[in-house]
């Protein structure tokens, strides 16, 4: 079964330090879901994973280590070569090797703060798939003034082209791609279930023109909290949401992730 994702994106957020604080709070109160999930008497639908910044990703490794079955982890980013003289960036082999199965690409921070290209964005998309051990998260989404001009499709359409372009014709089953627009994320302005619903329909109907979709999950992200989870889950094309700010905190991170799982 196609499983639903939560999934927590820390941005560049907590120190080792916090990172103990903070799983101390989440695992007592996932402690006591654990059982009932491990017996199989919930209806779990969802994976849960969270992103963490690189300086703690093997540190969330050793505290999650023995709820691996159901927490994942992810990166906020990979490179596309595999090593040499490229300062700052952090290779495939590098995250897997601190328990990494996810790797968010495109997040539109790193597209609009740090200049990222939808051209390099697919370059990472094909690396990863080249490597075969990585999940990619891949985000897109249009800005305010896109949206007023009601642009957004052919905004979003040409992202996926672009970024998709290196695994043409290639089944997309494992592939997740993140739709949040710009003018939703941090302002505590998340999109109307409806219209979140037209738009991943419509990312639908675009992958599955292209390419073989199989599991292909379409997640939201932007102003997710507690208060508005359910209705977006109720949607039948929203596979699952990415959650910032509302991440941060344990508790209400726990809070989304025991209403979006339907636990
Ligand atoms: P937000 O961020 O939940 O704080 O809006 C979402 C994201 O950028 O992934």
């Amino acid at each position: 079964m196609k499983k639903k994702i939560i999934a927590a994106n820390f941005k560049m957020n907590k120190t080792n330090e916090d990172i103990r604080k903070y799983f101390a709070v989440f695992l007592d109160l996932i402690n006591g879901l654990k059982d009932k999930i491990s017996a199989g008497d919930s209806d779990l639908d969802s994976e849960l994973i969270f992103a963490p910044p690189f300086t703690s990703l093997c540190e969330t490794l050793n505290i999650i280590e023995p709820y691996l079955d159901f927490i994942k982890l992810s990166s906020q980013n990979v490179y596309f070569e595999k090593s040499g003289a490229h300062t700052g960036e952090v290779s495939i082999d590098m995250i897997k090797s601190c328990g990494c199965d996810y790797a968010i690409i495109g997040h539109s921070e790193r597209r609009n703060i740090f200049r990222e290209s939808d051209e390099l964005i697919g370059k990472k998309i094909g690396a990863v798939y080249n490597d075969g051990r990585i999940i990619p998260i891949l985000c897109v989404g249009e800005n305010l003034e896109i949206r007023k001009r009601n642009g957004q499709e052919k905004f979003v359409e040409n992202q996926l082209a672009v970024g998709l372009n290196s695994v043409k014709g290639k089944s997309v089953s494992s592939l997740i791609v993140a739709y949040e627009p710009v003018w939703a994320i941090g302002t505590g302005m998340p999109i109307k279930a409806d219209d979140g619903e037209a738009m991943h329909g419509f990312i639908y109907d675009y992958i599955k023109s292209g390419f073989s979709i199989g599991e292909l999950r379409v997640i939201y992200g932007g102003s997710v909290t507690e208060a508005n989870i359910e209705e977006l889950m109720g949607k039948p094309h929203i596979d699952g949401v990415l959650v910032g700010g509302a991440s941060l905190d344990p508790q209400s991170f726990y809070n989304i992730f025991k209403k979006g799982g339907r636990l």
